[in-house]
């Protein structure tokens, strides 16, 4: 079970990667954090542009009490995943989306970003770094759905600020740790609440960004729908209480016959990469996609009910709870759009189908 893997060799710094190889159960994983060997660092000040970036093994940072992160919350983060082929190939899946996505998150968060060659390099090269977290001998190809390496790109304000003001020191960073599936559920279908008294966003704010504390916010609503044995939790609009929004950590889709409908990007609403690929992709397929205002009374009429995210993939959801009552999908089983759709993205993604799109990006 050990395979000797070659060097990789990072931006400015060369680094060796062990010879040992890990061996991972992908059955068992789930979306646990597994630390892994190096992460990638680069620094700018405000104003700045970020020039020089390195390798470095993967530990803790050290922060100034007063960094801006700490004490505004001036940070956003990004995820997407590398998968390894059967013909040894890594592969990335659309990380320009990423690396776009970073770039208006941080317009809005009164960030420098790094550009989109600098961030794609970075990525590049932090996977390889890594390698032999991905390249597991005994598990060498892990099954489809089952594994994968997620990439967590962060941008912080790591300098210090005492009066409310953007920070004079940004730190982007990346870090990488094998995952399986995000829900407990694995491909089953989760169940859902909605949430009728705390939102995740609200017009003028930040939910269009990927911004940390859209994430913090939503914890505890999601604590409590956990402790009563849901998945997790959809949000309704704040202002009508009455449209879709979206998961927690991911965007939402019904089915009806052969419509398919998400709410629109309006400035409350994460554009999701995986959202889009799968607007792509069902179009491609024959469906109409409609992007638009979707009420929570439509759940009523649906025939399925879909989550998508770079996390969740593809997450068909069972059943949903509003109010009280509760809707099911699909007989407790994966209905056919959600699988389908499923399949067809995570073929492109895993490198078992032709690229048309062009979203492959080969390592
Ligand atoms: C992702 O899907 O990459 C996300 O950002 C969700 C995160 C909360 C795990």
């Amino acid at each position: 079970c050990g395979t000797n893997i070659a060097p990789a060799v990072g931006v400015n710094s060369p680094v060796s990667v062990p010879s040992d190889t890990v061996d991972i159960n992908w059955d068992t994983i789930g979306f646990g954090l597994v630390h892994t060997d190096h992460m990638y660092t680069m620094k700018c000040s405000l104003g700045g542009s970020f020039s020089k970036g390195e390798l470095v093994p993967f530990g803790n940072i050290e922060l100034s009490p007063c960094a801006g992160v700490l004490n505004y919350g001036q940070g956003l983060f990004e995820g997407l995943k590398a998968y390894r082929t059967e013909d040894d190939n890594i592969l990335l899946f659309r990380p320009e989306e990423n690396a776009k996505r970073m770039m208006m998150g941080a317009e809005r968060m009164c960030m420098p970003s790094p550009s989109v060659d600098q961030f794609i390099q970075a990525v590049k090269d932090t996977v390889l770094a890594n390698e032999r977290w991905h390249l597991v001998s005994c598990f060498r190809y892990p099954p489809p759905g089952k594994g994968s390496l997620y990439i967590r790109p962060l941008l912080i304000g790591s300098g210090s600020v005492l009066g409310l003001a953007p920070a004079p020191e940004y730190t982007f960073m990346i870090y990488v740790s094998p995952v399986g599936n995000y829900f407990k559920e694995g491909l089953s279908p989760i169940n859902l609440i909605i949430e009728t008294e705390m939102h995740r966003a609200t017009p003028g704010g930040t939910g269009s960004v990927k911004t940390i504390g859209n994430y913090a916010a939503v914890l505890k609503a999601q604590g409590a729908a956990k402790a009563k044995g849901y998945s997790d939790v959809l949000y309704l609009d704040s202002v009508h209480k009455k449209y879709l929004e979206e998961v927690s950590s991911c965007n939402i889709f019904i089915v009806k016959g052969n419509s398919i409908s998400t709410p629109d990007i309006k400035g409350t609403i994460l554009p999701g990469i995986t959202r889009k690929s799968i607007i792509d992709v069902a179009r491609n397929e024959g469906f109409q996609v409609e992007e638009r205002e979707v009420t929570v009374d439509e759940l009523l009429d649906a025939d399925e009910v879909f989550c998508t995210g770079t996390a969740v993939v593809v997450s068909p959801v069972g059943s949903i709870t509003y109010l009280g009552k509760s809707v099911t999908y699909g007989s407790h089983g994966v209905g056919l759009v959600s699988q389908q759709l499923y399949s067809s993205l995570t073929r492109v993604q895993m490198g078992l189908v032709d690229d048309k799109m062009g979203w492959i990006v080969k390592l």
